[in-house]
């Protein structure tokens, strides 16, 4: 290996590397060289060393958060801030981004989750023909072609944007659907050293949905959609097949309310439920996961008898173009989690660990939100805008998923 690559190595206790040379072709070795010399140690020894500490939430620092219930607003006022909405759709003000860099793992899927298959009523149906469903019901409402956005990770890229050719984008305008890539980052084993994957190479890992904001901004689409007078974005999860993304009442709300960033949440079903729900953390809106939620305030009731952290987090999110802007730039905090990862020995046997061995770091889409004063909510209904597709059985599964769709039809 070139002597630069080697001092590398060395400054940051990553030479088991080394120890792989005789496994490698020429052609490896110079692959994995670049890839070092790509990689930013610096900062993967910071997030390792972050790993043995514990984060620290202070409970009278975290307060409920207000929001909008639409069951409850009349039906005047659900008019006028659907029109208000409806005036950026039709004037072709508005675009959605869909979060699919993540892996199906837990589906046990082994492609891009939006090419997983459901049987629906409707027939058999993708994850991406459902989305495009969508799209094609706007068109006819509408009459306009909005514009999809859909983050992919290097490990699903090429198939996804195959997948589309494959099916002739299902029949919608093709020039109107774009894909863009995170990030990613290293893995790292309980020592702190990086692994190699089955190719010899480091092996790496999509950073997490907060990828969104350099990636959406490297790729060029920023420039783009600023290009078009976009000034709305709604993003959402790639696992919730009834996600009413194109929804002029989220869009009159955030406007009518002056903010910035819109959201929809539903109510937690109980205190246990695996979800992120919205807060305000030293007055600031933020969401917190179910790991990172003391069992103390996931109880905690409000004066009518609902959880005080009751607001779900279901992956719909509306961001005005001014926040991709100033977020384009930002670093967003890294959450480190444990998880299972194959990988090389160095006598060439790929190992397959039956239990977590490394940990993969990830940035959320949320943690921007705190830099914002604050976030409109709007409570919807979950049997009308929440059905995600995640585990293989049970809870969030295909079954229960394909259940809320075909009562929806
Ligand atoms: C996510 C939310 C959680 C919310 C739940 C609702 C995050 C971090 N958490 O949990 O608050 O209650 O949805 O269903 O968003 N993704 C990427 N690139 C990545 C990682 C993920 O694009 O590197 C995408 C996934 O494809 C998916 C979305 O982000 O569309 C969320 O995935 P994941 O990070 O697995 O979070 P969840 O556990 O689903």
């Amino acid at each position: 290996m070139e002597k630069k690559v080697v001092n590398i190595l060395e400054k940051y206790n990553q030479t088991h590397i080394l120890n792989y040379i005789n496994l490698l072709k020429q052609e490896e070795i110079k692959n994995l060289e670049k890839q070092i010399l790509k990689i930013d140690f610096e900062e993967l020894q910071t997030l390792y060393e972050k790993t043995k500490e514990k984060p620290e939430i202070r409970e009278n620092k975290i307060e409920h958060i207000n929001y909008i219930n639409k069951e409850k607003l009349s039906t005047k006022k659900k008019q006028e801030l659907e029109d208000i909405g409806s005036n950026v759709i039709k004037n072709e003000h508005y675009a959605v981004i869909t979060l699919a860099g993540g892996q199906g793992t837990r589906l046990g899927h082994s492609g891009p989750k939006g090419t997983y298959m459901l049987n629906t009523k409707n027939g058999q149906k993708y994850i991406f023909e459902i989305f495009i469903d969508s799209f094609k019901k706007a068109k006819t409402e509408y009459n306009i072609e909005v514009p999809w956005y859909i983050m992919t990770s290097k490990e699903n890229h090429k198939e996804t944007v195959e997948f589309f050719e494959n099916h002739n984008y299902f029949g919608y305008n093709k020039n109107k659907v774009k894909f863009f890539m995170q990030g990613e980052l290293p893995l790292l084993d309980t020592n702190g050293k990086v692994i190699l994957n089955k190719e010899k190479q480091i092996k790496e890992a999509a950073n997490g949905n907060g990828g969104i904001y350099e990636s959406f901004a490297k790729s060029g689409l920023l420039e783009e959609i600023k290009q078009k007078q976009i000034e709305w974005i709604f993003v959402n999860n790639i696992d919730n097949i009834i996600s009413n993304f194109i929804d002029p009442l989220l869009l009159g709300l955030t406007i009518q309310e002056k903010q910035k960033i819109g959201a929809k949440s539903v109510a937690k079903t109980n205190p246990k439920e695996k979800v992120g729900v919205f807060c305000k953390i030293d007055e600031k809106p933020q969401i917190i996961e179910y790991i990172d939620l003391p069992e103390k305030l996931a109880e905690k009731k409000d004066e009518n008898g609902e959880l005080l952290y009751g607001e779900v987090n279901i992956g719909a999110y509306l961001f005005n173009i001014s926040v991709l802007e100033d977020l384009a730039r930002i670093k967003l905090p890294y959450h480190a989690a444990f998880k299972k990862s194959a990988y090389l020995l160095e006598n060439g046997e790929y190992i397959e660990p039956e239990s977590p061995n490394v940990y993969k770091f990830e940035s959320f889409i949320f943690d921007a939100f705190k830099r914002y004063n604050n976030v409109s909510i709007l409570r919807v209904k979950r049997e009308e805008e929440f059905a995600p597709v995640k585990n293989k059985e049970g809870t969030d599964s295909p079954e229960t998923a394909i259940k809320l769709y075909n009562a929806k039809l």
